[in-house]
């Protein structure tokens, strides 16, 4: 099977590739993660409620196939935040990634570069940011949570834009997360594979500590206001779950927002982030772009997001899998049957391109019910 960046797709099974399906991926990536990574990879926050509700979300919709409409051959090219994506994804910025695989993120963004979609790089990761811009053309989106002061939060935006990112990712946690399975495990990405952008020659080393012991200022929207006025690149605003967080990023000068959870690591007990998508949609209009995590975990998924609102969808844990199962290649074969899933269901849902998406190939039982 060949799967091209311009969404032309053709249709044979891949008989002859290593992966045939996501499930191979996730058994070659569990044998190949000792129990601690495995944990890491997977781990929600207290009873793992909400990580279980952002598929469980999924779960609840249901699709409508029209007769004698469907597409033998639909457009999964879609443009978001001036990207061409050769299909409505990201990568998720996720840290301390070598955990999974050695090549981490230059791995992860050569497979994106392959494939046709960018790539969001966390503060977190196991490589410097520098490193990771370096080693393909679509790491284009920096993550950043804010640590030190105003002017340290603005000297990390500039090396990034140095660096040639794109875009600010703002993320925000006030306190250390409550992770039983690392607690448990006794498990840190610090050391080797830990976060390479603080230290000796880099940013203030004292931010690392802070970044990693969560012992940071208060930060206000006032704040976080001044910030993205002073940012060099535009800002998107990542972990926007209510309607009201939504207009406050967009009063604070976001450009965009990220939907998400954290994929049910920040805090237990918070709706699945599916569920907080359509309103927020509804509120902001058209055409505020949205990214949307927490949950996808194949290729259908995306579509039930966008008919939900989002504009693309990020891909966090499913990536980490791949890199675990297969490196470089492992990412590659992942965002391949993803974007193949993804055209499979367009065309079944009668959906010629991705614009076509909306929340008529959704199921309402209330329709079929006359309720
Ligand atoms: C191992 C791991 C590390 C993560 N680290 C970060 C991070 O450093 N910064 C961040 O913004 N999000 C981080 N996330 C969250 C992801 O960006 C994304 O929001 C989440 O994976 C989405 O949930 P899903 O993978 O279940 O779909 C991490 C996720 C995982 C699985």
């Amino acid at each position: 099977m060949t799967e091209t960046k311009n969404g032309r797709i053709d249709d044979r099974y891949a008989t002859n590739e290593k992966y045939t399906t996501l499930r191979g991926i996730h058994r070659d990536a569990q044998r190949h993660l000792s129990e601690v990574e495995w944990n890491y990879l997977w781990c929600g926050t207290g009873d793992e409620v909400t990580l279980r509700d952002n598929t469980a979300a999924f779960d609840r919709y249901r699709f409508v196939t029209p007769l004698f409409a469907g597409i033998s051959n639909p457009d999964t090219r879609t443009h978001v935040l001036g990207f061409d994506l050769s299909f409505p994804a990201f990568i998720a910025p996720f840290g301390g990634e070598a955990a999974f695989h050695p090549g981490g993120h230059l791995a992860i963004g050569r497979a994106a570069e392959a494939v046709g979609i960018h790539q969001m790089v966390p503060v977190a990761a196991s490589f410097p940011l520098e490193d990771i811009a370096a080693a393909s053309s679509v790491a284009s989106i920096f993550q950043m949570t804010f640590v030190g002061d105003e002017d340290a939060a603005v000297d990390l935006m500039e090396r990034a834009k140095a660096a040639g990112y794109k875009y600010i990712c703002v993320t925000y946690s006030p306190i250390r997360q409550w992770r039983e399975r690392m607690m448990e495990d006794r498990f840190s990405i610090r050391g080797e594979r830990g976060p390479a952008n603080f230290g000796p020659g880099r940013s203030d080393p004292a931010a690392l500590v802070e970044l990693l012991e969560f012992t940071q200022p208060r930060w206000t929207w006032e704040q976080v206001k001044r910030v993205i006025a002073r940012s060099p690149l535009p800002c998107i605003v990542k972990g926007v779950t209510s309607v009201k967080d939504a207009h406050a990023s967009l009063d604070a000068g976001a450009v965009g927002l990220y939907v998400s959870n954290y994929g049910g690591r920040t805090v237990d007990r918070t709706p699945a982030a599916l569920d907080v998508l359509p309103s927020i949609r509804k509120s902001v209009g058209r055409d505020v772009p949205i990214i949307f995590d927490s949950g996808i975990r194949r290729g259908s998924d995306i579509v039930t997001a966008l008919a939900l609102g989002a504009n693309a969808v990020a891909l966090g844990r499913l990536i980490a899998l791949g890199l675990a199962a297969d490196g470089e290649h492992g990412v590659r074969r992942t965002l391949e049957l993803l974007q193949r899933e993804f055209w499979t269901t367009l065309g079944h849902l009668g959906c010629s391109q991705v614009q076509d998406v909306g929340e008529a190939v959704l199921y309402r039982h209330e329709l079929d019910t006359g309720r």
